[in-house]
């Protein structure tokens, strides 16, 4: 008897043995782990996709969070071009949206209410007046199920979230697949996928602080290019007034590369109104041509250069006017004010409430789709 079940034991346990090499095949490149214990006991883990070029990002299952992004600079040295934390709790307690998947609704929502198809929803109010990045517990502090997943030439981890009807004040049970990919072009790409039981509305976006200088100092030397002629001017608690203005003349002008630093501290109301700099949405000239770059960022330091394309209709790009030092982040590095270029692609602020914007209703039967590429190089 006992010579019958041996190799059938044996059998049994390589069979087990080679499936799981076989399942863990195709995810040996992309490592996992340990980041942290959730309040409620979830864990919390860490994932790393590396290129053949050096590019290197860590992702947290808390928030989709881009937690490090090792970039190289001219000279071949890797540095974090992002802003975060070491720890889970600095994540909870303290970010500003670091890294983060942000939804239902990125940006603001005026008096946190909107109405769809007659019935009117009242969100959370999260900032002064207004609901800002999706309320109180918004997706970027939500656990996310993580799937990695290889090719030849790519690493990526696929992300799903289901935010129930009601969740946050939104109707609709709503089903958010998001897609990371790492290739070896040094192109780093985010695809959004989203379907809803009942009509509801969603902006969804990724919140990374870019500093390309290593995290260190302000960004006002940078350059950044925004193709964009139009821009959304804000009200004092920064909703769009309606008004769609020309930045010709103005220091929001940045269709050629030109210095953060520049004109932030001009004398132009709309600089001022947002805590001193820039947080405003920019109409991007590309019109969802995913083949148009949208948005670049060059360091003349260090020769780090940033191009962004998207199929999204606009632009945030914030520049960091809240931070004040007090943020004790990776590496030792504190963040002073402008330390930062965020650059979220996504729909116009407040859409539900400006009928004249892009539509953000998504009605059962369709599917939500957006994407946005990072590509990284060097001048
Ligand atoms: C907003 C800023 C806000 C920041 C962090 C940005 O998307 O435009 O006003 O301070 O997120 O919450």
């Amino acid at each position: 008897m006992r010579n019958r079940i041996l190799p059938v034991l044996a059998a049994l346990i390589c069979i087990i043995f080679y499936s799981s090499c076989q399942s863990n095949h195709s995810q040996e490149r992309v490592s996992k782990s340990f980041f942290g214990i959730m309040p409620n006991g979830d864990t919390v883990f860490r994932y790393t996709l590396t290129n053949a070029h050096g590019e290197q990002i860590k992702v947290l299952n808390y928030g989709g969070i881009i937690q490090s992004w090792l970039v190289p600079d001219k000279n071949g040295k890797r540095g974090d071009v992002v802003l975060g934390f070491d720890s889970l709790d600095q994540y909870i307690k303290q970010s500003p949206y670091f890294g983060a998947l942000i939804g239902r609704f990125a940006n603001r929502i005026a008096h946190g209410t909107f109405t769809l198809n007659d019935s009117t929803y009242h969100l959370y109010l999260n900032d002064g007046p207004n609901s800002l990045h999706g309320g109180a517990v918004g997706f970027d502090k939500k656990i996310w199920t993580v799937i990695p997943f290889t090719t030849d030439s790519t690493e990526g981890l696929k992300l799903h979230y289901v935010s129930k009807n009601g969740e946050e004040g939104y109707p609709g049970d709503l089903d958010v697949h998001v897609t990371y990919t790492l290739n070896n072009e040094n192109a780093f790409r985010i695809d959004y996928e989203a379907t809803t039981d009942k009509p509801t509305i969603l902006n969804l976006t990724n919140h990374s602080y870019f500093n390309l200088n290593d995290g260190k100092g302000t960004i006002l030397n940078e350059k950044l290019m925004l193709n964009a002629d139009t821009f959304l001017p804000v009200d004092s608690t920064s909703i769009p007034t309606g008004e769609i203005r020309s930045v010709a003349g103005t220091p929001m002008d940045f269709r050629t590369p030109t210095e953060v630093g520049a004109h932030i501290d001009d004398n132009y109301r709309q600089l001022q109104l947002v805590h001193g700099g820039y947080d405003h949405n920019w109409i991007l000239n590309t019109k969802g041509n995913l083949s148009e770059v949208a948005a670049s960022v060059y360091d003349p330091d260090n020769g780090r250069f940033l191009q962004i394309y998207t199929t999204q209709p606009g632009i945030q790009f914030y520049s960091g006017n809240f931070l004040d030092s007090t943020l004790h982040g990776k590496d030792g590095n504190v963040y002073p004010k402008h330390s930062t270029i965020v650059l979220e692609t996504q729909h116009y602020p407040d859409s539900p409430n400006e009928p004249s914007f892009p539509s953000v209703v998504l009605n059962p039967g369709d599917t939500f789709h957006s994407s946005t590429i990072y590509k990284f190089s060097v001048k």
